[in-house]
């Protein structure tokens, strides 16, 4: 309608308008807020205006005027502090307002961080969706029909649908790459996953993980073990042990746990460590051998590693964080203690 383009070439006028003096801003005064001002006149069209859009005319209408008298107020403002600044009511010494900084995500640090140490011996980034379907997640990953991760309890699906799903695991990502990529591949894909846990201290339905990839000719346990004690070392200082438990994961043989020694100082370190000063960092293995056919890789020509772990247990532990729901609740309280580099 016509009236509304008024309004809108109004609108930008008043935006656009700069007074330079006090002249100019007498004019502006009389165009928009003197006695024949042309805004005035618009609000008689309101019964012209169709039934549902009134309510958009009016507040339109008010915007503007508004508008108008702001930009006069705030113009004839710094007109006076100009003309007579001393005698003002403005202060122009008082201190300002502090300016709030934002401050990083712990979990965007620690990912940040362990990205940056992977990248340094040649892993790149890779990313993919979050929205995936059954044969990344699972079955290309030799996990069986009947394993309980599929389970409606432990895995978010689609509404209706059998096939898509929230990945459980960044390890999808390892299928995408390896069906996309031809060997030599090194890779870290961090990212979001959801599985579907019951709310507490220690779990939540989503979190963050970031998974490796190595694969080449002759890639061995020894290449994978020192790959990941220089990962401890990295984040977790020089001195770092580690030591590898046997572990089972269906896309991994051999598979292993890795834990770090964390000590037993305090009675914290007791409690995270159960008592015996190790604590589970990340799950790992040399890729199946099955699950490089499903990929399309000769599994006789290569091999490889893959490693998988929680970025929030990794930020808990930096930081002594015992509640994972905290990095979630986005209280500003808790965000602002991070602003700073890990
Ligand atoms: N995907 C596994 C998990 O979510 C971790 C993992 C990744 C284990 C790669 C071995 C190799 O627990």
């Amino acid at each position: 309608m016509e009236v509304f383009e008024l309004i809108n070439n109004l609108q930008s006028e008043i935006t656009a308008a700069s007074p330079e003096n006090a002249e100019q801003l007498e004019l502006f005064r009389i165009r928009f807020l003197g006695s024949k001002n042309v805004i005035k006149p618009i609000f008689s069209e309101m019964k012209n205006v169709p039934n549902d859009r009134k309510k958009e005319f009016g507040q339109l209408l008010n915007a503007l005027k508004e508008n108008a008298e702001n930009k006069f107020k705030l113009i004839q403002e710094t007109f006076e502090v100009k003309a007579d600044g001393e005698s003002s009511d403005i202060d122009v010494t008082a201190p300002g307002f502090p300016y709030l900084q934002g401050s990083r995500h712990p979990i965007s640090l620690a990912m940040e961080r362990i990205i940056q140490i992977f990248t340094k011996i040649g892993f790149v980034i890779a990313e993919d969706r979050e929205i995936e379907d059954d044969w990344h997640n699972f079955t290309a990953l030799n996990t069986p029909d009947d394993h309980p991760a599929r389970d409606m309890q432990d895995t978010f699906y689609l509404q209706n649908s059998t096939e898509m799903l929230l990945r459980t695991h960044t390890s999808s990502v390892q299928t995408r790459v390896m069906t996309s990529q031809k060997p030599p591949i090194r890779i870290i894909a961090p990212g979001r996953v959801y599985r579907n846990e019951t709310i507490s201290a220690r779990s939540h339905c989503q979190f963050h993980q970031i998974e490796g990839l190595y694969i080449d000719k002759k890639v061995s346990f020894a290449d994978m073990r020192q790959t990941l004690l220089y990962f401890a070392r990295e984040m977790y200082g020089p001195d770092t042990k580690i030591r590898m438990r046997p572990s089972y994961f269906p896309f991994t043989e051999p598979s292993a746990e890795v834990d770090v020694y964390w000590g037993l100082k305090d009675e914290t370190d007791y409690r995270i460590t159960k008592g015996t000063g190790w604590l589970e960092v990340l799950g790992c293995g040399m890729v199946d051998p099955a699950v490089l056919s499903n990929c399309g890789i000769d599994p006789d020509e290569y091999t490889g590693f893959a490693f998988g772990m929680g970025i929030e247990r990794q930020a808990m532990l930096l930081h002594r964080i015992s509640d994972i729901r905290l990095f979630f609740e986005n209280d500003v309280r808790f965000l602002k203690q991070f602003s700073g580099a890990l």
